[in-house]
């Protein structure tokens, strides 16, 4: 099928270099002029494992096109997929939505033949109402359909998530697209992935439903592991213990950090104001914010008490300072908050990422980015395991640390209680 997918940030550099990848004509579209160019060269934007290969793959063959002509890529296609950004308005309430329907009223010059306009990107229930109408001023409605297919990608993961799904979801009423979209998915479902198809706005909820109930449920362990730590239980056990009811799972059940990225802060905020306008109160997704906002600063008071309140020209060192692994992502990470608010107490911060040093800390004098583990630990009065690399789960902390005094706060609970107090390490671990 031909295809067109317009922003080629995450969720359209992904979704096209994947549909490529499954044999389709792809053209990738976006108005950066310098990242298309990068592109042609196989120079990708983003960190994500195993996305450059893919991407050269099928643009060497012919199967994935880049452009900055919409217009032209538009006419050429069966299949226009919006991917382009919905941050949250600068006054922090609701979605800024203008890239979308800019796009959407730059498409409706391109068609003259049936296509179906769908929307990946993550937007508020009602938007898909919107394009239609925009583009209806002009275009008979005959001449399109406009669908709402969310995309379920982590990043880090998304290839997989991609080729591997658990569900396609298809918002339409309009038959005829549902029949063409199953067959595009069809290599997907056959390998398993469950096909389902809803109204437009059903399938716009569910995309905002889903975050906020994952959002929910990191939320609901992190406050558990508050209490665990009170009452000297390991917050891993409780995990494994409602994991393993079916009807809980065992996944998003890790207590850790305040959840950030650029989906769950953003999509919690945005469902609240969708039920705000439909005078619907969100109470339990209202809560979950509020804890998750509080969470770093709760964090941080440990960390004060695991320094006895001595933070003044303590060396703290942060291994991994992005929201979570394999991605280098720096949005609404907790590490944010804390490295500048422990940095404006005196602390002397040093940070090993392995995706590279990060401009946003660049401004603080007393930060410093350390070019491997072994340098950023190695004086060491604290070390703050913050994101869960794999290249964190094997230090031999003993022998790479010189100060023999060091402690160790594990945000990610990636070590085990009973080695460390084997080894006599003063380690301090999320819920226990
Ligand atoms: C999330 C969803 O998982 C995807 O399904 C969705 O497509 C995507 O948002 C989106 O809306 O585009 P992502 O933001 O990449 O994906 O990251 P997650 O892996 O979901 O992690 C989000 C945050 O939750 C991270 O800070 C992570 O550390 C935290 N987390 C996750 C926990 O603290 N505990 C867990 O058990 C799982």
């Amino acid at each position: 099928m031909k295809l067109c997918l317009i922003g080629t940030g995450y969720v359209g550099l992904v979704s096209g270099a994947c549909f490529s990848d499954l044999g389709n004509d792809v053209i990738c579209v976006d108005r950066d002029i310098n990242k298309i160019n990068n592109l042609k060269k196989s120079i990708v934007p983003i960190y994500e494992p195993g996305l450059e290969e893919l991407v050269l793959r099928n643009y060497k063959n012919g199967k994935l096109k880049f452009s900055t002509n919409l217009k032209e890529s538009v006419s050429k296609s069966d299949i226009v997929f919006i991917c382009v950004g919905t941050p949250t308005k600068k006054n922090g309430s609701g979605t800024d939505l203008s890239q979308v329907y800019n796009v959407a009223k730059e498409i409706r010059k391109s068609i003259s033949k049936f296509k179906i306009i769908i929307t990946k990107s993550t937007v508020p229930v009602t938007t898909g109402d919107e394009i239609e109408k925009i583009i209806s001023q002009k275009k008979s409605k005959k001449l399109f359909s406009i669908v709402s297919n969310p995309e379920f990608l982590r990043e880090g993961e998304a290839i997989r998530d991609f080729n591997y799904p658990d569900r396609v979801v298809i918002g339409t009423n309009d038959k005829k697209s549902n029949t063409i979209l199953k067959n595009l998915y069809s290599p997907l479902i056959s390998k398993g992935a469950k096909y389902i198809n809803t109204s437009r706005r059903a399938a716009e909820l569910i995309k905002y439903a889903s975050n906020a109930f994952l959002a929910t449920k990191i939320t609901f362990i992190n406050e558990i592991s508050n209490l665990c730590e009170k009452i000297n239980v390991n917050v891993e056990d409780i995990s494994i213990g409602m994991g393993l009811d079916k009807r809980i799972g065992s996944r998003f059940l890790r207590a850790g950090p305040a959840y950030g990225g650029s989906c769950f802060p953003k999509d919690t905020k945005a469902i609240i104001t969708t039920a705000d306008k439909f005078k619907v109160n969100l109470s339990i997704i209202k809560s979950v914010i509020k804890s998750n906002e509080e969470r770093s600063s709760l964090l941080l008071k440990k960390v004060f008490h695991i320094l006895n309140g001595k933070i003044k020209n303590k060396k703290i060192t942060f291994l991994g300072v992005t929201f979570k692994a394999n991605t280098d992502d720096m949005r609404d990470s907790s590490s944010l908050s804390m490295i500048p608010s422990l940095s404006k107490k005196g602390a002397k911060i040093n940070y090993y990422d392995p995706t590279g040093e990060k401009k946003e800390f660049t401004k603080f004098k007393n930060v410093n980015f350390s070019k491997n583990i072994k340098s950023a630990i190695n004086d060491s009065d604290l070390i703050i395991i913050h994101t869960e690399w794999n290249d964190f789960k094997s230090i031999n902390f003993k022998k790479e640390v010189s100060n023999k005094n060091f402690k160790i706060f594990d945000m990610r609970n990636i070590y085990s209680l009973t080695k460390m107090k084997e080894q006599k390490i003063k380690y301090f671990s999320i819920g226990s």
